[in-house]
């Protein structure tokens, strides 16, 4: 029976390889990680990540060909094939700091699969890394190997959260990278193999090592692109009088162009946009490349000035002041259907409102207000180290209240700033919501899912980005 073990029980390695054992029913699976809260999480009812549909796989596979497990080292060792999806922070500190990735996490698990393993293996890196990772982590592994034969393969995650067992089941395509030798294509087959069970062959592609890397850092910053041309657009909209929606619209028709991923929005978040663009030009200026690293760092720029734009609408609309006023944050998840917040636009919205002395009322049907706290009081780049090595946040944010409803959030708020798409903000009783809060009463629509024009209708003085400005904002200007 083949045997996978995944390095790393997160976002990524959870849910595939809940899905590779739920399709291979021949191969045992196991789970691993450091984090023994993480751990238990997956052996519990009360799983770590929300993702819809997970709970369902996990059920049916769980202590039969999927196990979770914090005994790293014999898993790793009785494996013949190793995932690794272990964190990857951007560095704070010294060479590259601020852009190039923190390999400490791997590294320390190439070198422990070095030393416990007594049989070939062959390493899978499944967590997005720097383009020629693999590369290093091959050295460590064959300088460490005695006798023992280690095929790296790169093997990116193209998922994407909310989503992620739809995209697993039924992946655009596959990617697996190895070496152009007799043993990597072996391997490659090997990994073909296991997705084979249930991904028709025509989309699984096999590359070299160094493209299959690329090919995810490229392929998020083009995505991630897409958002900051629209959301650019957005902002000459609001300036000329056009509708951001009506210009996507139009131009997502061109078969060329195509209509997804391009819905205007506060700001893209999650954890790989921007990080994978910092490695992108981290990369390009290494390779003396500064036109094209100036060219992607662009992208998060647009990112970081609609944050801005935000947060200086609602400031400049509210009298040019929410010192002391109540504004309710529907929506902390960077987007809907997930618990997930790391590098949630709503981050900077909030910290934003707080720099001018707001007091936050935060509803978001997923998050934790220990979350919410400690996102609001972590510096930059410190969410992507395992919880138990982050750095424990100092006292809670005072001017912050986490609640569970959002009729609480927004009683007696002079504001509501809705930061993510959720379903349920679409059906919320607005006329109850007005009645209650303070006037002029403010909707501040991050994500354009409320019907503005009745919104109007009972009164709120409504933006929505890119779309024509409400008279009240017009004689605001709101740039940074
Ligand atoms: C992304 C990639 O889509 C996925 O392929 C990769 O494996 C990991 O990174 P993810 O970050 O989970 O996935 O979510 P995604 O749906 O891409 O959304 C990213 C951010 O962009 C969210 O904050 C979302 O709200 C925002 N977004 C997305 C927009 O603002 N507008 C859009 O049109 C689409
Ligand atoms: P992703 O979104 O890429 O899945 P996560 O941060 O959700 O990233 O998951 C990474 C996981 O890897 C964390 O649960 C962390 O505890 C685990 N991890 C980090 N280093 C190691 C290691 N050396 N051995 C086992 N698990 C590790």
């Amino acid at each position: 029976m083949v045997k996978i073990c995944c390095i790393g029980a997160g976002y990524v390695g959870g849910p595939t390889m809940a899905v590779i054992a739920l399709k291979c029913p021949s191969i045992e699976v196991a789970v691993v990680d450091i984090s023994i809260t993480r751990i238990n999480a997956w052996n519990s009812d009360q799983l770590p990540i929300y993702e819809p549909g997970l709970e369902d796989v996990v059920k049916q596979c769980r202590g039969k060909n999927l196990f979770f497990s914090t005994d790293v080292e014999k898993h790793v060792s009785e494996a013949d094939i190793i995932f690794v999806s272990v964190n990857t922070p951007t560095k704070t500190r010294g060479l590259g700091a601020g852009k190039a990735a923190d390999l400490t996490y791997w590294e320390s698990a190439a070198r422990m699969i070095a030393d416990v393993s007594k049989s070939n293996k062959i390493v899978v890196e499944k967590s997005t890394v720097p383009v020629k990772t693999a590369e290093a982590i091959e050295k460590i592994l064959t300088h460490n190997s005695k006798g023992i034969n280690f095929q790296i393969l790169s093997n990116p995650e193209f998922l994407a959260e909310g989503t992620a067992i739809q995209d697993l089941l039924k992946p655009d395509r596959v990617l697996i990278g190895g070496r152009e030798t007799p043993d990597g294509q072996k391997a490659i087959q090997a990994l073909k193999d296991v997705y084979a069970h249930w991904v028709p062959e025509d989309r699984i592609l096999a590359t070299n090592l160094w493209s299959a890397e690329l090919s995810k850092l490229a392929a998020n910053a083009f995505l991630a692109q897409r958002i900051s041309s629209v959301n650019a657009m957005s902002a000459l909209c609001e300036a000329t009088g056009a509708d951001v929606t009506q210009v996507s619209h139009a131009v997502g028709k061109d078969s060329r162009i195509g209509p997804k991923f391009l819905n205007a929005s506060v700001g893209f978040g999650g954890s790989c946009f921007q990080k994978d663009i910092l490695n992108l030009v981290y990369i390009c200026e290494c390779n003396g490349l500064p036109e094209v690293a100036n060219y992607w760092k662009q992208v998060i720029k647009v990112n970081d000035y609609q944050k801005n734009r935000f947060v200086n609408r609602v400031v400049s609309s509210m009298f040019n002041t929410v010192s002391g006023k109540k504004i309710a944050v529907l929506g902390f998840a960077f987007k809907k259907d997930t618990g997930d917040t790391r590098e949630t636009p709503a981050i900077d919205v909030c910290k934003g409102l707080l720099g001018d002395k707001a007091r936050l009322s935060i509803y978001d049907p997923q998050v934790s207000e220990e979350q919410i706290q400690r996102d609001l009081s972590m510096n930059k780049f410190d969410w992507d180290h395992p919880l138990h090595l982050q750095p424990l946040s100092p006292t809670a944010v005072k001017q912050v209240s986490v609640v569970w409803d959002a009729y609480e959030a927004t009683k007696d708020a002079h504001g509501v700033c809705i930061l993510t798409e959720w379903n349920e903000f679409k059906t919320l009783d607005y006329q109850r919501i007005y009645d209650n809060m303070r006037k002029p009463a403010f909707v501040f629509d991050g994500r354009n899912i409320v019907n503005a024009e009745k919104l109007r209708e009972i009164g709120f003085i409504v933006y929505s980005i890119g779309k024509p400005l409400d008279p009240w904002l017009e004689d605001m200007p709101a740039v940074a």
